[in-house]
């Protein structure tokens, strides 16, 4: 079998469609602009990438973009302060604290310090426990953009072995309460996981999101299952014609074994990365629709 490859690049396009039209409507409708506040402390190379990126496609949407740019060396007090202002800021109806933060502050106080409401990562503890009871909450934006390409591909999961591979509370369980949602038979699988191979092999969706370059032979999964690589690993690859190292991004999988077995895979990259941007753009209009009472944005949720 040769699997079907899920594009998320195209498929992150139509979800930006989607909350394109949905802000035009709330404009329109509601002279309302839904707002997404980042804020950065310190000056991490990768995160001010994903920073820039994330301001840049929110204003591309037609909303509000607010950038905070805090020294390295912010006090705890003084972030809280920042965060307090924009809970209290009706134009503001998204919160992102780029993570990681540097080390002498506590995340997990500063997450929890957001307004649920606002918490468009779906990182604070009210949020995780909404999930996992069911309730509508504010979800986390990887693992909703591979529920959105599962029931894309798939239409229904219910009833689908998962195998979540990675139990991290940023993708892994939160991936995991998802598909016990739609009513899969979800394991969470791990580095202590007893006969990995044969876990995984069990599975008609695999989400690998362990954080290990191509961790996942073709010969784990079962023949035309689903494979959903969340991993996004830099690694070697020789070197240029002028001599100086290469390098190219692979997945938690490895790509062709799997492709060669599986049914349909996600690419690294491609896959579900895009998706990650878009699904934040999206809790952003869901985060302003629900402030303002107004009817959720379709197919942009769980
Ligand atoms: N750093 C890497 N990924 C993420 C994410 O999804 N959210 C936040 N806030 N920081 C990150």
């Amino acid at each position: 079998m040769t699997a079907t490859v899920i594009d998320g690049k195209a498929f992150a396009a139509t979800v930006r469609e989607k909350v394109v039209n949905h802000v035009a409507r709330l404009k329109a409708d509601h002279d309302l602009t839904p707002g997404l506040a980042v804020v950065l402390v310190g000056e991490d190379p990768a995160s001010q990438v994903y920073v820039r990126s994330k301001g840049k496609m929110t204003v591309e949407v037609g909303m509000n973009s607010f950038e905070h740019k805090l020294d390295v060396d912010t006090s705890e007090a003084d972030l809280l302060k920042v965060i307090a202002d924009l809970n209290a800021d009706p134009t503001v109806h998204g919160i992102l604290v780029q993570l990681p933060l540097p080390d002498h502050l506590d995340s997990d106080l500063v997450i929890n310090s957001i307004d649920p409401a606002k918490d468009v990562d779906g990182f604070h503890i009210s949020n995780v426990g909404l999930l996992g009871t069911g309730q509508k909450s504010m979800v986390p934006c990887t693992p909703l953009g591979c529920l959105m390409m599962l029931r894309d591909h798939h239409g229904s999961i219910s009833g689908m072995n998962a195998v979540v591979v990675g139990r991290s509370n940023i993708v892994g369980k939160p991936m995991a309460q998802l598909l016990l949602n739609d009513s899969c038979t979800v394991t969470i699988a791990h580095s202590r996981t007893q006969d990995l191979p044969g876990v995984v092999k069990q599975a008609d969706i695999v989400v690998a999101a362990v954080g290990r370059a191509e961790m996942i032979p073709g010969d784990w999964i079962k023949e035309g299952a689903t494979v959903i690589d969340v991993g996004i690993n830099r690694v070697d690859a020789g070197l240029k014609d002028d001599g100086t190292p290469k390098t190219r991004l692979v997945g938690d999988v490895h790509y062709d074994s799997c492709a060669a077995v599986a049914g349909a895979i996600t690419p690294v990259p491609g896959g579900v990365g895009p998706m990650t941007i878009a699904c934040l753009l999206a809790n952003t209009v869901t985060a302003c629709s629900r402030a303002a009472g107004l009817p959720e944005p379709e197919g942009l949720t769980a």
